[in-house]
């Protein structure tokens, strides 16, 4: 059955493999299908919630662009855009605003670990407390069935569905009510082996990392100090996720990976784990080499997209004015 997904990246640097093992794979997985259709937004304005500094937004967005280009998405069959070019966004957001309570922001859990997370506690901004709504307007802008999302952002989809029911109640069926899918791959852990893979706590493999930093980064990889190497990982976290990462990787099934690691020890798990991913990467790297040259392909993915965005987004908008009541045609289109 066709379906139409959104989903996307806050750009706040080159993407790692635990991008790829909860989200990208899935997407190429969804692109694959022609009959469906994808829209990857690169969310620039959520980078400013929690950081006033823009000088390396725009760098990111093409970081982020180049990622996607290199792991397979697509710009034939997937839309690729840049929220901030979108103006039908801001203009959808204004109005959703509209619908939601302050106490319903107030509870978001998401929002209150970023803010947690970024020590801003009472300097959180109103673009902060309101991102989730300006989400849910980058969703229902463009009518998905299912939008694809770790765990972190049910509450947001949570949100969207109910601003999108108080709307079709109030004003008439407009939106589409989306659903959430969360990967069931588990989320990867950092090599720190404790805490999940991210750019800000220094513990990712990035997709771009060249073969010596993917060396050196594997082997300080924390391990324990067990003996056998078994995937376990509510009592062996850090070591399994080297079997998680080895899996990405090879693709293989998690019983042959334990097979062949059977009797071996932590110097081998290392040793293979670093020429799989050496080897997993180097197609990614062959094809982000091309496209650093010639960025003049990822510049049309992002026009393109963003163009196509705004054609997609201008029709929701048209709709969600004249169930409002807020066409002005009277006016403006006599
Ligand atoms: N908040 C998401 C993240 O941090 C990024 C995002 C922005 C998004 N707009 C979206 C995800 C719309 C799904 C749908 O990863």
């Amino acid at each position: 059955m066709s379906k139409r997904i959104l989903t996307g990246d806050r750009p706040t640097g080159p993407l790692h493999i635990g991008h790829y093992a909860g989200s990208l794979q899935e997407r190429l997985r969804t692109q694959a299908d022609p009959s469906n259709e994808c829209f990857f937004i690169i969310a620039d304005y959520q980078v400013l919630t929690d950081r006033l500094d823009t000088q390396d937004v725009e760098r990111h967005v093409m970081d982020v662009a180049t990622d996607y280009l290199s792991v397979g998405i697509d710009p034939d069959r997937s839309t690729t855009f840049v929220q901030s070019q979108v103006p039908q966004l801001a203009d959808l957001f204004v109005l959703l605003s509209m619908l939601t309570t302050m106490s319903k922001v107030k509870s978001n859990p998401t929002v209150k670990e970023e803010v947690q997370a970024a020590g801003l506690g009472a300097n959180m901004s109103l673009g902060m407390l309101s991102y989730p709504v300006s989400q849910a307007a980058d969703i229902l802008l463009f009518q998905p069935d299912f939008v694809p999302v770790g765990e972190d952002q049910l509450p947001h989809i949570e949100l969207t569905r109910e601003i999108a029911r108080t709307f079709n109640n109030r004003y008439g069926e407009v939106f589409k009510i989306p659903e959430a899918t969360v990967s069931a791959v588990p989320r990867l852990l950092g090599l720190d082996g404790n805490q999940k893979m991210s750019k800000s706590r220094g513990n990712a493999i990035f997709l771009s990392d060249p073969p010596d930093t993917v060396r050196k980064k594997i082997k300080s990889a924390v391990t324990d100090s067990d003996r056998e190497i078994r995937y376990d990982p509510v009592a062996r976290p850090a070591v399994s996720n080297l079997l998680s990462i080895y899996q990405i990787a090879t693709g293989d099934d998690m019983m042959k990976i334990e097979q062949r690691f059977a009797g071996k020890g932590y110097g081998d798990l290392k040793q293979e784990l670093t020429d799989a991913v050496i080897d997993f990467l180097a197609p990614i790297q062959q094809r982000r080499a091309v496209f650093e040259e010639n960025r003049y392909y990822v510049t049309a993915m992002l026009r393109g997209g963003t163009e196509r965005a705004i054609a997609e987004g201008t029709k929701t908008l048209r709709k969600v004015r004249e169930a409002m009541k807020l066409d002005f045609s009277r006016i403006f289109r006599p």
